[in-house]
């Protein structure tokens, strides 16, 4: 039904309006489990013929599998390459099945058998056996997509392009990068746009089950505390405007959770960054210097201030030393196949109305031998929150 709606809206609205309801947008990443699955597949080159087999949820303990599955933990963001496991995101891809008391203590006690009893530890192997700790004893495996968080590499690149696109004068990146991230209306604003670009505030506001998921590695579940609701609500319905209220949320609420100065930190990072990129100077196109043989003539700079970047003086008349210096350079000749990947990855949006249409019918898979009729993982919107 959702769906539907969600397809009505579709048909009468602007597109700006839909965006905010059945698409992800900026740099927010939203999965399946099995869409990681065929992803890995891809990676991988598992033959196509394992792929229907994954897809009938049977994961038999070959290294190719097991390999897969790490492959999909560091995809969704439940296995880290150095500290393995991260709770709160293989968490939002396993729905307990009500009235289960155990499935916490059964999991534990399965990881402890099972990726403690690992003789030779390898990360394939120990994700492998985590994954069959959570299929086998925590819950039904979500089918919806479910919050991938970004890294922290990515949340940097979320904090420059919001610095960009607010147009922060070098005065302020200079402030930012050196590490005084203090109240003020371009603050509290920039706050407001990263959490924005990254998933973690919506239309409901702060996402605080996105908040754990970013902060996986310290699964603090004070982030879904009634204490924690109650404070995001009382900002959020305080009337302040939306940079207030997400920066105020940030200090009054979540202050001492998780990664202490995550936000902060990540701003001081891409101030540096923009200060850095400002003192780039922008070479010329070198294609015409790659395929015309008359170098000398297509490379002589024309604007001045690019003179030392885009073609030294002492290599104009030799065309092959000119394209090899711009041989990176190259690799921008044709943007648009080049700038989808990195705005959009491919996953998101490409078949979103499959995946929303996916979620109306079953919501989880059911696992042999236990009655999980009547149980609805929350899937309550389009590509819908994390399942708390
Ligand atoms: C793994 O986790 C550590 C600590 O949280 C982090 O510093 C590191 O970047 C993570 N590795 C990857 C590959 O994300």
């Amino acid at each position: 039904m959702k769906q539907l709606a969600c397809l009505v809206v579709m048909a009468l609205l602007a597109p700006s309006l839909i965006a905010a309801d059945c698409d992800t947008k900026g740099l927010i990443v939203e999965k399946s489990f099995l869409q990681s699955v065929h992803d890995c597949t891809e990676y991988l080159q598992i033959p196509k013929e394992r792929l229907m087999q994954y897809m009938a949820n049977e994961f038999p303990p070959d290294d190719e599998t097991k390999c897969l599955l790490f492959c999909v933990g560091v995809d969704l963001g439940w296995w880290n390459n150095t500290c393995g496991l991260q709770v709160p995101s293989i968490v939002s891809y396993f729905q307990p099945v009500q009235g289960d008391k155990q499935y916490e203590k059964r999991t534990r006690e399965c990881l402890e058998r099972r990726v403690g009893a690992i003789e030779s530890p390898n990360s394939c192997c120990q994700a492998y056996e985590t994954f069959q700790c959570y299929f086998q004893e925590f819950g039904n495996l979500v089918t919806c997509p479910q919050y991938v968080r970004s890294t922290k590499l990515q949340a940097t690149q979320a904090a420059l392009d919001c610095l960009v696109m607010l147009r922060y004068p070098e005065k302020l990146l200079k402030v930012y990068a050196s590490g005084k991230v203090e109240d003020s209306p371009e603050t509290r604003c920039l706050y407001h746009c990263i959490d924005l670009r990254t998933g973690l505030y919506t239309q409901n506001g702060i996402s605080l089950p996105r908040f754990f998921v970013r902060d996986s590695a310290y699964n603090d579940l004070r982030y879904l505390s009634k204490e924690t609701k109650a404070c995001r609500d009382r900002i959020r319905q305080s009337g302040c405007d939306k940079c207030t209220e997400v920066y105020n949320t940030h200090k009054e609420c979540l202050a001492g959770l998780g990664e202490e100065g995550y936000t902060s930190g990540i701003i001081t990072a891409a101030a540096k960054i923009a200060l850095m990129n400002l003192g780039v100077s922008c070479s010329q196109d070198p294609k015409p210097c790659a395929t015309k043989p008359p170098c000398h003539t297509t490379c002589t700079p024309t604007k001045p201030t690019h003179k030392t970047k885009s073609c030294p003086e002492t290599t104009k008349k030799h065309c092959s030393v000119c394209s090899n210096l711009h041989e990176p350079a190259k690799h921008y000749s044709s943007p648009a196949a080049n700038v989808e990947p990195a705005v959009a990855p491919s996953h998101v949006g490409r078949k979103p109305f499959v995946t929303c249409s996916k979620c109306s019918g079953g919501q989880v898979y059911n696992l042999p031998g236990r009655a999980y009729r009547g149980h609805v993982s929350s899937c309550r919107r389009c590509g819908g929150p994390t399942s708390y």
